[in-house]
């Protein structure tokens, strides 16, 4: 622990779900509008104006990028009211913003915070290779293995046969080979459009289904994740993943080392961390929001991996208080 820590209370997660509701609700009004600059954008303001009541000295490591193109909740931004405990914060108001403006499911809004300096930088790594699961398969799976011992091995965790299984998988043509790997195996396959931190957590949702995430996609949205999976006894392991000779020499001039195999322990490395999620499309984790005449509705999950509890949140707001969301 880092001298002169102040541990964040238990307050900070229900804190936190204000910020990811607010986000959620701001977001959804922009479903299948078409503009996904304007759903991110209204989801952003709407995350950064509860964020500054939180009590926390947050940075933002994970950002809406760097601080020309992001006016706000921009890397490097100093978030909360100031005090203490001081934070490192990712924040993802929308993931999925083509699947808000396009209507479709599976869209959230979330944010992770973790002790000051324990949060993994990803710098120039804009895409991570990624295997995630949920505890059973913790301990059991390798990224390095192929993906057919792997699904052996967690099939066998799981008590369950490998046509049972269901591998959750980015819809990209960069996964052309991994899917048809996955085929061989008997396995099923739900692809999603957009949405990794929602496919990552589901692996350790019981209900959505999901057994195994597999595939690239953002690495910040990898950090993300890690932060849930570790509450939940989950793992995610990452490799990163530069497109192209110019990415490799800059994320290497950076201090990467592209072959290193991440651990959720190198993603997040102190278990003073909290998560909180709320739907803004249905998809295989929540519900997306409602708007009622008498209530607007959310669903959110939240999370802290010192105690391990996942709670997951119905809130009805008043429509007269969110209506400027
Ligand atoms: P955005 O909402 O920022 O567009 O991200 C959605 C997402 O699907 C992530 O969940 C995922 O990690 C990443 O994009 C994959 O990147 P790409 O769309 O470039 O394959």
């Amino acid at each position: 622990m880092i001298s002169g820590w102040v541990s964040p209370g238990r307050d900070l997660a229900l804190e936190l779900v204000r910020t990811t509701e607010a986000a959620a609700i701001a977001g959804a009004r922009w479903l299948g509008r078409g503009d996904k600059i304007a759903a991110d954008q209204a989801a952003v303001d709407a995350m950064r104006a509860v964020l500054s009541d939180v009590q926390m000295e947050g940075t933002v490591i994970i950002g809406e990028g760097e601080k020309d193109e992001a006016p706000m909740l921009y890397n490097g931004e100093v978030v909360g009211n100031g005090q203490a405990p001081h934070v490192d914060v990712a924040v993802d108001p929308i993931d999925g913003t083509t699947l808000t403006a396009t209507g479709r499911d599976g869209a959230i809004a979330v944010i992770a915070v973790a002790e000051r300096g324990t949060m993994f930088d990803p710098g120039p790594a804009v895409y991570m290779e990624k295997l995630a699961v949920g505890p059973e398969g913790a301990g059991i799976v390798d990224i390095r293995l192929p993906v057919d011992k792997n699904l052996r091995a967690l099939a066998k965790a799981r008590g369950k046969s490998i046509r049972d299984l269901n591998a959750m998988v980015l819809d990209r043509p960069r996964h052309a080979q991994l899917i048809a790997d996955i085929r061989t195996t008997g396995a099923r396959i739900t692809l999603i459009q957009d949405g990794d931190v929602a496919g990552a957590i589901a692996t350790a949702w019981p209900e959505s289904g999901v057994d195994i995430l597999f595939g690239i996609g953002g690495t910040p949205e990898g950090v993300i994740a890690a932060a849930a999976l570790k509450s939940m006894g989950g793992d995610l392991q990452g490799r990163l993943w530069p497109r192209n000779e110019e990415e490799r020499e800059a994320v290497e001039d950076a201090g990467f080392d592209v072959d290193k195999i991440i651990g959720l322990d190198d993603l997040i490395s102190s278990d003073n961390c909290f998560f909180a999620a709320t739907g803004i499309s249905s998809g295989s984790l929540l519900k997306g929001v409602t708007f009622g005449t008498s209530s607007v509705t959310t669903q959110s999950l939240v999370m802290r991996a010192s105690s391990g509890t996942v709670r997951l949140i119905e809130a009805f707001h008043r429509p007269e208080k969110v209506a400027k969301l």
